[in-house]
């Protein structure tokens, strides 16, 4: 009988380790090994830094926004996670108060219409609009950037192999090419981009944004910054699924000693 009950208590155990395990590497797949990074979201406590939201929300305004969309996002969802607004306490987004993001949204000119002489018009942005995009359509972006099309970025993170560790790979990819490569006509030498060229010109430069909070703005702080805040695009419901997995082992923990304590009771009237 001994035996068999080391047996049982090994085996929950085992499973416990697994599924402990398993959702430590949720997020992290495989890819051409980008460096792991080290990520206050990794884990199965892991938050969003909220200060390294609110600079990446700068660096993707000041940087990426220039020919990159997002059309996922609202500003609203600057305050919490998509889906919440400013103050919600579920909230899991970048923070920024209510007053924030109607002058964030109020500093872009959003195209609206018809109005009653059946004319299209712009107005300043408002906390409800979509995140405004910068060109028109794919040709106009196509056009403006040699023929390449920059992908939105709303959930890029996910889009891509390596996720969070790839794209800073590749924000942070950027050297002097080899002798022996030659660049195609517009293209850039990058380490971590399948087949080393692309069209995106190196982004990031030292100190290209100033931070509010002082931060210095290297080109490893922006693009940690801004990989935090594409993540959390990505997947603004992280913490509360990390928050229900904990729950669900806690659970999974008491339920197994119940179970436990239930057969020793039944098997001692058997003995
Ligand atoms: C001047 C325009 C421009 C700016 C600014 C820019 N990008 Fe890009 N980006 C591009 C283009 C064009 C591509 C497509 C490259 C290709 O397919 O070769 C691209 C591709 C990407 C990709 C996809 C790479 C892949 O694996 O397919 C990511 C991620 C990305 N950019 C992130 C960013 C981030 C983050 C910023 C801001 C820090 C930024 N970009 C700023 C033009 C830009």
């Amino acid at each position: 009988m001994r035996q068999w009950n080391w047996k049982i208590g090994f085996a929950s155990l085992t499973v416990l380790g697994l599924v402990f395990l398993s959702a430590q590497r949720v997020g992290a797949a495989e890819s051409t090994e980008p460096v792991p990074q080290d990520w206050s979201f990794d884990g199965p406590f892991g938050k969003f830094d909220r200060a390294a939201l609110q600079r990446g929300y700068q660096v993707y305004k000041e940087v990426c926004s220039a020919c990159h969309s997002m059309n996922l996002l609202s500003f609203r969802n600057l305050g919490g996670g998509a889906g919440f607004a400013a103050g919600d306490e579920e909230s899991s987004g970048p923070g920024f108060s209510a007053e924030q993001i109607k002058a964030l949204a109020a500093s872009f000119t959003v195209k609206d219409g018809p109005n009653d002489q059946g004319e299209f018009f712009d107005r300043p942005g408002r906390a409800s609009d979509r995140f405004v995009a910068p060109f028109a359509n794919e040709q106009a972006a196509r056009s403006a950037n040699n023929g390449a099309l920059p992908p939105d970025l709303s959930v890029i993170v996910k889009a891509r192999e390596g996720g969070a560790d790839y794209i800073y790979g590749l924000l942070t990819g950027y050297k002097t090419p080899p002798a022996d490569v030659i660049l195609g006509a517009g293209m850039n030498y990058n380490i971590a981009f399948a087949g080393q060229q692309i069209a995106m010109a190196q982004p990031l430069n030292d100190n290209g944004v100033t931070f509010a909070d002082g931060t210095k703005a290297s080109v490893e702080q922006q693009a940690h910054d801004v990989v935090q805040f594409l993540t959390w695009a990505a997947e603004p419901n992280l913490e509360t699924r990390h928050r229900m997995g904990i729950s669900v082992l806690i659970y999974l923990a008491v339920f197994t000693g119940l179970l436990y304590a239930l057969k020793r009771r039944i098997w001692k009237r058997v003995r």
